[in-house]
């Protein structure tokens, strides 16, 4: 097998949808990645609903089930027709349950769903905590693990992802905080995952609240290096090609090994916490 075999074009595409309008964003999406060529495409949290749901009940209906709703359908063909493979968030009702999820899928369709953990302000009022364990899917031409938005702000999420062998790090974002895209840089190097942030940029104003999202979407290797940005303001599409195999050298020197140093024994998973002044 030659060496360009292993490489991997991952693609993120950054849009400005229209809140609810499906259609008009599913139609955003294939212009913006028209003429561009990715293996994996990641694109934002909620892509296709758009964010600021007034409440549980608008969220739950523009929700659907996975796999059988239309923004699944829609994604397994786009996937069919590029033969390539795509992340994208999405508000998922599963019964009484709403959840801001999101899904990998390939050309022969569905292979993962991923619930957020962390919900962020008032998305605690529309959505349900994810439920599931953060999982890593082989897609071939590498290990992939998703998570949504606010979970960068856990770093034991990205860690999650590492030790269970993902290589690549699929982040739906809609970010309206400065300080995601540094951190994600740290996620990277303290893990040596390639790391693919897909933002949105636009703003929405719903029931006299008004929220403007950050655009500068992302794609970073596993040693924290830029290999393409978006702007804070326009629709666009970027693309780098990364060796997925880059991630499992986790070695920093001679005498360091990422994952062989971990002294997990001193790492209780949920410690006493210490509480000043109490
Ligand atoms: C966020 O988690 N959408 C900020």
């Amino acid at each position: 097998m030659t060496e360009s075999s292993n490489l991997l074009r991952v693609g993120a595409v950054q849009t400005n949808p229209v809140f609810g309008d499906k259609q008009a964003n599913q139609k955003e999406i294939e212009a913006l990645i028209h003429g561009h060529e990715a293996d994996l495409w990641v694109m934002p949290e909620l892509a296709l609903t758009g964010y600021e749901f007034k409440d549980r009940k608008e969220a739950r209906e523009l929700a659907e089930e996975i796999p059988d709703g239309e923004s699944t359908q829609w994604l397994h063909k786009l996937c069919r027709d590029l033969n390539c493979h795509a992340v994208i968030g999405l508000a998922e009702r599963d019964r009484d349950e709403v959840f801001n999820s999101c899904i990998i899928v390939g050309p022969d369709g569905l292979i993962g769903a991923y619930r957020k953990l962390h919900l962020f302000d008032r998305e605690k009022l529309r959505f349900d905590p994810g439920d599931r364990p953060l999982a890593v899917y082989d897609i071939g031409k590498a290990r992939v693990g998703m998570m949504i938005c606010y979970d960068w702000i856990y770093p034991e999420v990205a860690r999650t992802l590492m030790l269970k062998g993902a290589q690549v790090i699929a982040h739906p974002t809609n970010l309206v905080m400065p300080y995601c895209q540094q951190s994600m840089r740290t996620r990277t190097l303290e893990n040596r995952v390639f790391a693919v942030t897909a933002n949105r940029v636009g703003r929405e104003e719903r029931d006299e609240r008004v929220i403007k999202f950050t655009g500068r979407s992302q794609i970073l290797s596993q040693l924290g290096d830029m290999l393409a940005f978006g702007d804070e303001s326009h629709s666009s599409c970027l693309v780098a090609e990364i060796n997925p195999a880059a991630a499992d050298d986790k070695r920093v020197n001679p005498f360091n090994d990422l994952i062989a140093d971990r002294r997990s024994e001193f790492y209780l998973a949920d410690p006493e916490r210490v509480r000043p002044g109490r």
